[in-house]
This record gives structure tokens, C-alpha cells and sequence, in this order.
């Protein structure tokens, strides 16, 4: 009989995909969609999109061949056609002999070759998309032949273009979405998968206002990746304490603690797990609770959580500044969901003249950015009560 692997507390390391828990039907929409087109996939911080997006790349059904690549620290388009290439060359043993015309091109750009990684020159933006296209074109065409779909998964794209931004200029980052989206259209066979923690939105910002933000990308399907069902959340709670032999009150119920304290977000129930384990004594309700409140006053911030506050000094015009930082105030000492007007209303007591309209669009920012939810009789508050309470500790709210 096979024996179950004991599960073991790993906040933020790599997981194997059976550890992935309550992703099958997220997984098997994703799927569906892909079968279509190609997917956006975004979610607040450590939600998991990446464990969702390993699984995914390992456990692929047989007629698609994936490629996942993380693209936090490419910083030129040059460099992104690079890795592409190499990871064409990775996963194709039989391509180097489709691949001369792309090696005749590398070459005729000035560019060398060792082994499957390709250096470029700075080459200009009309060369490199030329590179990318027939890399991309001869790969999809190779299988073609063989009834197969290619998906890259690229995750961390909008901070590549982020990035880009900042060394380049925001055209040059647009130029890179442009040129994706203009592969898509030329090979049906080609998907591709766009994760990230920060929204297109927060990188496209100056061409926002004309209607650009999602132009390069309206023929992608947008998917949220939300935190565990909270059932879910707690079987996850429930291996893991058995996992790591920690003994408890009654498991089930420290286990549901667990999961209702982090708001089903399996990284904080992988670190609360951790914590327990460290501290070696017996878990319950109470200690649960116990653990995350010094979690949420730690001025060390082991779950990074500061980065609620200080996401909005980096990407958020100055402009809207004052007034999302008004808008969370109020809702994080909000009892109940506030309907817009009560919402502006009060928030002429902390803004001087606040406008309607730039009030509205920053609402609508908050919302892109998983801060704040909107419910369907118009009432507005944070989507994570977990959140909500560290931003009224750390603002000094209560
Ligand atoms: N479905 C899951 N089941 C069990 N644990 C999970 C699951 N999803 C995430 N985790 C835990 O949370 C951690 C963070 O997950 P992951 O790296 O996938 O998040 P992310 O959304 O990609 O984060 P970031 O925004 O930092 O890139 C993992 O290392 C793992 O400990
Ligand atoms: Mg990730």
C-alpha cells in the first residue's frame, strides 16, 4: 500500500505539485481557456500563482509543450529574446537542426552563441523583434508538425516591463507587449501565460488615460487567482500539522483557526504551521491566534506586508496618492462596507476638496490591486480582512 508522503511547512520555498492544494479546478479552467487563448493571470502576493503555474507546466496534458520562465530580472527586450531562445533551445534537442535560420541571424546581428545561450549587442527594437519572431515561428512550426501547442508561461511580466520602463522608457515596454500580441495573431498554435503580482495597469501608467493599458493584451483572458477555499485552506492546516507531528488541542479546530486567520492564503498557513513547529509547544485556537497577531506587529515584517503600503508609493501616480492612502484609512476602520457617497463624504473631513471623479478612478485602481472589494449593492471594503487589520495596526488606526 502506498504510504502518503508526510507534508512538511515550507513558506515560500518550492512545492512539489502534489503539495499544491485546492488548485484542481482553478487548473482544469485554466486549461479550458487555453484551449482558446491565451490568459493573464493575476493575484495579490504570495497567493500562489506561481505554484498554480509550475503544476501546470509539469502536469500539462500531452498535446502542448510548456516552457515556464521567470522574468523578474530581465531588464531589455534583448535580454528577453535571449532567454527565450536558450529556453527554445532547452526544451528541443532535435531543434538545433530547424534552428540554422535563427543561428544565421544571431550571427548576421553581431551576436555569439555558446551552447544554447545566444549574447546580443544592443541590437535595435525592429532586429530584436525580427530574432524573436523567427525563434518563436520555428518552434511553433516544429510542432506544429506534430499537433502540438507551444505555452510559454512568463511569470513576473509586468515587473520585466517594469523594468524595462525604468532603463528604457515606457514605449519600449510597450513595444515588447505589442510584439507579443502580434506573434499571437500570426501563430494560432502559440499561447501564452502572463503572471505577476503587480497589474499591467501599474506599468503602463502614463498611456492609461488614453485607453492603452489593456490594448496590447484584450485578446488575452484575464483570471484572478484568489486564496484557497477555505476548506481547502484547512485540509492543507490538517496535513501540515500532522505532517510535522505537532500536538494540539484538537486538530481540527486549530487546523479551521489557522485557515480562517490568514483568510485561506496557504502561504501564511505554511508559515503558522513553521512558527508552531519552532515553538514546540501545544497548538490550539488560542496559540493560533496568539501567533498571527505577533506575525501582523512584527516590525520585521517576516510576511512582507509593508508591501500593502509601500506598493502604493512605487507605482501610484502622486497625484492619486493622498487619496488611496484617505480611501484605505477610512474603509480599515469601516464596521461595515461604506457606499460611495458615505465613503466621499467622509473623506472631505481628511482631504481638502477631494474630486468625484479622481476619487472613482482611484477606487477602481484599489480594486485592480486586490485591496479593496465591491459588492454588488455598492458597498465598498477590503478584500482581506487579514489586511484590513495590519493596515489599521500599522497606520496606528485602532
Ligand atoms: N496551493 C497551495 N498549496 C499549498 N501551499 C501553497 C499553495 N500555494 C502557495 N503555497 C505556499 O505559498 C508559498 C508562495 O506561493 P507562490 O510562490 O506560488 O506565490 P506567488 O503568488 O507566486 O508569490 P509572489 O507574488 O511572491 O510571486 C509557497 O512557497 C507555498 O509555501
Ligand atoms: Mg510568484
Amino acid at each position: 500500500m502506498a504510504v502518503e508522503k508526510r507534508l512538511r511547512a515550507n513558506p515560500g520555498g518550492e512545492i512539489a505539485p502534489s503539495e499544491v492544494f485546492g488548485r484542481d479546478s482553478l487548473i482544469q479552467k485554466l486549461w479550458r481557456i487555453l484551449e482558446r487563448q491565451s490568459l493573464v493571470l493575476s493575484a495579490e502576493r504570495r497567493m500562489g500563482k506561481t505554484c498554480v503555474v509550475k503544476k501546470m507546466t509539469k502536469e500539462a496534458p500531452e498535446n502542448y509543450l510548456t516552457v515556464y520562465r521567470d522574468l523578474e530580472g530581465v531588464r531589455s527586450p534583448i535580454e528577453f529574446v535571449e532567454t527565450i531562445f536558450q529556453d527554445v533551445e532547452r526544451h528541443l534537442s532535435s531543434f538545433k537542426r530547424l534552428a540554422e535560420g535563427t543561428r544565421q541571424l544571431v550571427k548576421e546581428l553581431g551576436g555569439t552563441e555558446i551552447g544554447g545561450v545566444i549574447k546580443l549587442p544592443e541590437i535595435a527594437a525592429p532586429d530584436w523583434k525580427r530574432l524573436l519572431m523567427k525563434t518563436l515561428e520555428d518552434l511553433v512550426k516544429q510542432q506544429e508538425s506534430k499537433d502540438r501547442k507551444v505555452i510559454f508561461f512568463w511569470d513576473e511580466m509586468p515587473l520585466m516591463l517594469y523594468n524595462i520602463k525604468k532603463r528604457q522608457s515606457e514605449e519600449a515596454a510597450m513595444e515588447v507587449l505589442d510584439t507579443l500580441r502580434s506573434l499571437r495573431q500570426m501563430f494560432p498554435q502559440l499561447r501564452m501565460v502572463f503572471t505577476g503580482s503587480i497589474g499591467l495597469h501599474n506599468v503602463l501608467t502614463s498611456l492609461k488615460r488614453v485607453g492603452y493599458a489593456n490594448a496590447p493584451t484584450n485578446d488575452m483572458k484575464m483570471e484572478d487567482v484568489p486564496p484557497l477555499l477555505l476548506a481547502d485552506a484547512e485540509n492543507l492546516a490538517y496535513r501540515l500539522l500532522d505532517g510535522e507531528n505537532i500536538l494540539t488541542t484538537n486538530r481540527h479546530a486549530t487546523a479551521k483557526a489557522i485557515a480562517t486567520s490568514v483568510d485561506g492564503i496557504p502561504y501564511f498557513v505554511h508559515h503558522i504551521i513553521d512558527q508552531l513547529v519552532m515553538q514546540n509547544s501545544l497548538a490550539s485556537e488560542e496559540k493560533v491566534e496568539e501567533i498571527v497577531n505577533n506575525y501582523l506587529i512584527d516590525p520585521h515584517d517576516p510576511w512582507h506586508l509593508r508591501y500593502y503600503r509601500e506598493r502604493i508609493d512605487v507605482y501610484y501616480p502622486d497625484a492619486d496618492k493622498p487619496l488611496a492612502l484617505g480611501i484605505l484609512d477610512l474603509l480599515a476602520i469601516a464596521e461595515q462596507p461604506l457606499i460611495f457617497e458615505d465613503l466621499f463624504n467622509q473623506l472631505q473631513n481628511h482631504i481638502v476638496n477631494p474630486d468625484k471623479e479622481q476619487t472613482r478612478n482611484v477606487l477602481t485602481l484599489l480594486e485592480c490591486d486586490h485591496y479593496i472589494i465591491r459588492q454588488i449593492d455598492g458597498g465598498l471594503g477590503f478584500r482581506f480582512p487579514l489586511i484590513q487589520r495590519y493596515w489599521r495596526l500599522h497606520r496606528g488606526l485602532v
